[in-house]
């Protein structure tokens, strides 16, 4: 039995005896999607976290991502014209290296910024993709590409970013595809690795038969590939609506968080008139400390879309000089609710005032989000019990896994496949001391450092007592075993028997905090988390300082690994935001 394989019950931790390879095993098939964010997206540095949004929630749903980058803003005119100030006849080659730099900016930008929310993500370019042109150097037609390194990296659960616009020619020179030409290399780039989708993403939700802020204008929901042709609006580049025509492929064209876009290819055309404008969503954020503060911020970056009314906290002072409208900070419950939300975050964390808010908030008809695993797996089937008699959403994708969308993948496979077990990385905090003190820091001053980087509960012996891993734990297992199961039916124990030292491990070894939950012979769950030691190289052990990993090991023997950042302000607020724009969808289809 491989060593980071469930078994039925939890292995011991005990002393490794000889280094084997890690263990390789089916995984399920996903769906590639690609995404091509337009300059218009990345009008500029703040906006690219809308981009990473846009990424995250095709992920959490399960799919594999290519981005591909347009320049931000108006670099590329910006760069032809120097291009122009420079030489009055420049050549080919050189104009298109110089232009081109505005999309190597912008996928390194994007690839970082996806990192920074807890998502693996990798970038690559265009010739380590071998995009080859053929034709005129700055109006060239791809021809042909390497589409392995591309998979390679989405097999390992990568997002990957490329940079779009730009190729090369046979003799490795930098060819650009032509105005707009980022759009045909994100379709290029879908057709070469079998995507199921390819999306522009603009800022417009679509195609329209008018310029969309025109009274009047209407939407195409589709598009024959001859009437986008024909179109005087110019929304996707025509060479690549040709490309399209040419290889019978689908391309959509929408807004960031749409689930309508303009589906060109289709056999008839059809419009569609246009919907009213949005309101903003009315919303109480109830704590805004490491995480609450993390989702302000997205929020405040979309006035459109959220109207923050009230925000609970115990000392306003500590934030009041952060806040241009201090006044919404709040002491008083009931104040906060009468501000009428109907959307409440709860992210104070505990089980008392928290329990008592999203209940009041529950029976008032609010959808809630919650990042609260300690009161998700005390009273989590109680609330739901509550949300669904209430009609509304309480969501809790941040409860599991930080930035890491564990709950989804189980809920997911669970759907489909019969799961034989779960193990994994579930507390950032202690693996993050496990890695520091691997490196020589001492137990006392790794967990000072882990409070210190908002990785921590309130009270950390949550965390090294293993309680905040076990309460995670029960979490997924409701989904993959038993929706009932009570939070003491895990075995805890953790790592503060390391507090006084760690004994040497063999090389090639590590420590992990392992949470395993299997169901036993009898029908029963078995569900553990105790210190493990486990190989390097092995999926527990990929999951390093403060990084989260989950390993679904399915009846007919594949198995699913999901990776990425466990704790963390940005990461865990990605996954709250991601939960909030899900319900903010909801309350705007009814409203
Ligand atoms: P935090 O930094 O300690 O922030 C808590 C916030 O809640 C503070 O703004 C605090 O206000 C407010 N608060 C606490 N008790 C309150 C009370 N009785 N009345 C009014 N306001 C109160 O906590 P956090 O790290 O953001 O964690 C919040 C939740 O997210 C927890 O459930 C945690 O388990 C979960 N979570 C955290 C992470 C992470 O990486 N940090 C990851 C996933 C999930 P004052 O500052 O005024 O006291
Ligand atoms: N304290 C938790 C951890 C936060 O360290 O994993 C993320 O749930």
């Amino acid at each position: 039995m491989p060593i980071d394989a469930p078994s039925h019950m939890p292995e011991p931790d005990r002393p490794p005896r000889r280094a084997r390879p890690a263990p390789t095993a089916e995984s399920l098939d996903h769906e590639i999607v690609v995404l091509k964010f337009g300059s218009s997206i990345l009008a500029s540095e703040a906006k690219i976290a809308d981009a990473v949004h846009e990424v995250y929630r095709e992920v959490r749903n399960g799919r594999r991502v290519v981005v591909v980058c347009s320049a931000m803003g108006d670099t590329t005119d910006r760069l032809a014209q120097r291009a122009g100030e420079i030489s009055d006849k420049p050549h080919p080659a050189a104009y298109a290296a110089l232009l081109a730099v505005g999309e190597s900016h912008s996928s390194a930008q994007v690839t970082l910024a996806i990192e920074a929310a807890g998502i693996p993500a990798t970038l690559l370019d265009p010739a380590q993709i071998d995009l080859r042109t053929t034709g005129d150097p700055v109006n060239a037609e791809p021809e042909s590409m390497a589409a392995g390194p591309v998979k390679h990296e989405l097999n390992m659960g990568n997002v990957v970013v490329l940079p779009g616009f730009a190729g090369r020619d046979k003799r490795g020179f930098t060819t650009l595809l032509g105005r707009g030409g980022s759009d045909l290399t994100a379709l290029f780039v879908a057709h070469s690795v079998g995507a199921a989708r390819c999306r522009l993403v603009k800022d417009v939700d679509g195609w329209y038969d008018a310029d969309p802020k025109q009274p009047g204008a209407r939407k195409f929901s589709a598009l024959t590939y001859d009437d986008a042709l024909a179109s005087p609006a110019q929304v996707a580049q025509p060479k690549c609506v040709k490309y399209a025509a040419d290889h019978g492929l689908i391309l959509e064209i929408g807004a960031l968080g749409s689930e309508t876009p303009s589906v060109i290819g289709a056999k008839e055309t059809v419009k569609v008139p246009q919907g009213g404008p949005r309101r903003p969503v009315r919303v109480a954020l109830l704590g805004l400390g490491t995480v609450g503060g993390g989702v302000l911020r997205h929020m405040l970056a979309e006035p459109t879309m959220y109207d923050v009314r009230s925000i609970l906290v115990r000392d306003p002072s500590k934030y009041a000089d952060k806040l241009e409208h201090p006044e919404i900070l709040m002491t008083s419950v009931d104040e906060v609710f009468a501000a009428d939300p109907e959307l409440v975050i709860e992210v104070i964390g505990g089980t008392g005032l928290a329990g008592d808010l999203i209940t009041r908030a529950l029976d008032a008809g609010c959808n809630v989000v919650t990042a609260n695993k300690a009161l998700m797996a005390r009273d989590g089937v109680a609330l739901r019990s509550l949300a669904d008699e209430r009609g509304v959403m309480l969501l809790d994708s941040a409860a599991v896994g930080g930035g890491v969308p564990m709950l989804e993948a189980v809920e997911r496979i669970a759907r489909e496949h019969e799961i034989a077990a779960i193990s994994g990385v579930l507390n950032g905090t202690t693996n993050f001391i496990l890695g520091r003190m691997a490196r020589g820091t001492t137990y006392a001053e790794a967990l000072e450092e882990a409070q210190r980087l908002g990785y921590a509960e309130a009270d950390p012996t949550a965390d090294v007592g293993g309680f905040d891993a076990a309460q995670k734990l029960c979490l997924l297992s409701r989904i993959a075993f038993d929706p009932e199961m009570p939070e003491s039916a895990v075995e805890v124990s953790g790592i503060e028997s390391l507090a006084e030292g760690a004994p040497a491990l063999e090389r090639g070894f590590a420590r992990r905090l392992v949470a395993r939950a299997s169901r036993r012979d009898d029908g029963t769950i078995g569900a553990r988390v105790a210190l493990e030691t486990v190989r390097e190289g092995s999926d527990l052990a990929r999951a390093r300082d403060e990084s989260a990993v989950l390993i679904v090991q399915l009846a007919d023997g594949r198995r699913e690994t999901v990776i990425g950042r466990g704790a963390g302000r940005w990461p865990t607020a990605e996954s709250v935001f991601a939960d909030v724009a899900q319900a903010a969808r909801r309350i705007d289809a009814r409203g």
